[in-house]
């Protein structure tokens, strides 16, 4: 993202330079997110709630689009001119390129406890030259496996842990008419299907491989194996996936069309909007060769200065503290399908999948294998970001083989 050259042309516009403009007074709170699908309105409807019944008004920005491409490009337009969100979802790398820009409000004043309340893998993302920047709502892990129990049982197979055993469960579905995997179409998602297989190859290998962007790890063997994978995964997809969205391809596994999906736990809060009970009618299991690792993919909101104040409004202070709060931690993940970012809120009324999630990350913590998504924009810089998912989605959509693919990678991973 090309936020230095818009700061330019706006300040060129006399737009956000302008530190003498009027200070807003109104308590209207615009807010720009992409959360768009069944249980994602459902979970962002809790804090409309919560805001409303505090007395603020919401002025809802919602852009359709899994993994928020198209909301990044509907923000820089509303910033260029002159209408900033007062909040927008924004994750990882991308809140300290726009806390460089000097165009967010710090919320320090309503964050007194976070530091002691966030693992400190997700505090630091938070802040930008100590102050914080930025509101977590809640953990998505990406290394899941969703099986539809009935289908697995008609195949007569069982929940794979590797991948032999993932395509021998795949040819019983598909000799039993089902489609094995539930693929959508987009290039985000063959991302998210693509680093778990990097991260089949163990935790070390995809710290190496995605967040250093270490050469060698790129073009090594095992790499070309992670290709050569994901080839053979894709030989289970349907016909139909070009353009598809994922909630779609989540609605195929929820009514047995398909088997299974790889897909982060948002793909839960479809699940349970549609009535569907964790263990008895899906299974989640950790992506084959995975169950020790965690992808994590932290959703966060940034708080924009209003027309050149610097200091966040009340309605921002009271957004930001309103998600951080244990109540709305545990209510907002219900639907969403996560569990909460806030250490010590408790599990109590979460499904079997969700206190797996927990407990996988208390483990993965300890054991240095909790990773950042690069699906879920927590690993790399847009550039960077967007390079490799060009190359993964060129692979996936050709003939091409994998070692010419994995060249491609490493010439990506160098992408400023
Ligand atoms: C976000 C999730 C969202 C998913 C699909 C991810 O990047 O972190 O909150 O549900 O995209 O839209």
């Amino acid at each position: 993202m090309k936020i230095r050259k818009l700061m330019g042309a706006l300040c060129a516009a006399g737009l956000l330079c302008n530190m003498a403009a009027p200070v807003q007074a109104a308590e209207a709170l615009s807010v720009l997110h992409w959360w768009t699908s069944g249980g994602e309105s459902k979970a962002v409807g809790v804090l409309k709630d919560d805001m409303q019944k505090q007395g603020y008004s919401w002025k809802d920005f919602a852009v359709a689009g899994g993994a928020g491409a198209a909301a990044m490009t509907a923000l820089k337009t509303q910033v260029i001119s002159g209408n900033a969100p007062s909040a927008a979802q924004i994750k990882g790398p991308l809140i300290q390129d726009w806390a460089e820009q000097g165009v967010l409000a710090p919320i320090d004043s309503v964050a007194g406890d976070w530091k002691k309340s966030l693992p400190p893998q997700i505090d630091k993302i938070m802040r930008t030259d100590g102050h914080y920047v930025a509101a977590p709502f809640s953990v998505h892990r990406v290394n899941w496996l969703y099986i539809n129990k009935a289908a697995l049982d008609k195949a007569g197979g069982k929940v794979p842990t590797t991948w032999p055993e993932f395509f021998a469960v795949a040819d019983k579905m598909k000799a039993a008419g089902l489609v094995p995997v539930a693929m959508g179409g987009q290039p985000w998602q063959d991302l998210t299907l693509w680093e778990s297989v990097v991260l089949s190859q163990g935790a070390d290998f995809y710290r190496k491989a995605i967040v250093d962007l270490d050469q060698k790890t790129l073009t090594s063997e095992k790499m070309i194996q992670v290709f050569d994978t994901v080839r053979k995964i894709e030989s289970y997809f349907d016909q139909g996936r070009t353009g598809r969205d994922w909630n779609l391809a989540t609605a195929m596994v929820i009514n047995g069309k398909a088997g299974m999906q790889f897909m982060g736990d948002w793909a839960k809060g479809e699940f349970a909007g549609a009535g569907k009970k964790a263990g008895t009618d899906y299974i989640c299991a950790a992506a084959p060769g995975t169950d020790k690792s965690y992808t994590f993919n932290v959703d966060s909101f940034v708080f924009f200065q209003q027309k050149g104040q610097k200091d966040a409004t009340p309605g921002q202070l009271a957004l930001a503290k309103t998600i951080m709060s244990p109540e709305f931690q545990e209510q907002f993940s219900l639907y969403k399908g996560s569990i909460p970012v806030r250490l010590g809120v408790s599990m109590s009324k979460f499904d079997d999948c969700a206190k797996k999630s927990y407990a996988d990350e208390q483990m993965a913590i300890s054991a240095n294998t909790y990773v950042p998504s690069l699906s879920g924009s927590m690993a790399q810089p847009d550039a960077a970001a967007g390079a490799i998912t060009d190359v993964v989605t060129k692979f996936m959509n050709s003939n091409q083989d994998s070692k010419s693919a994995v060249e491609a990678l490493a010439k990506a991973a160098k992408t400023k």
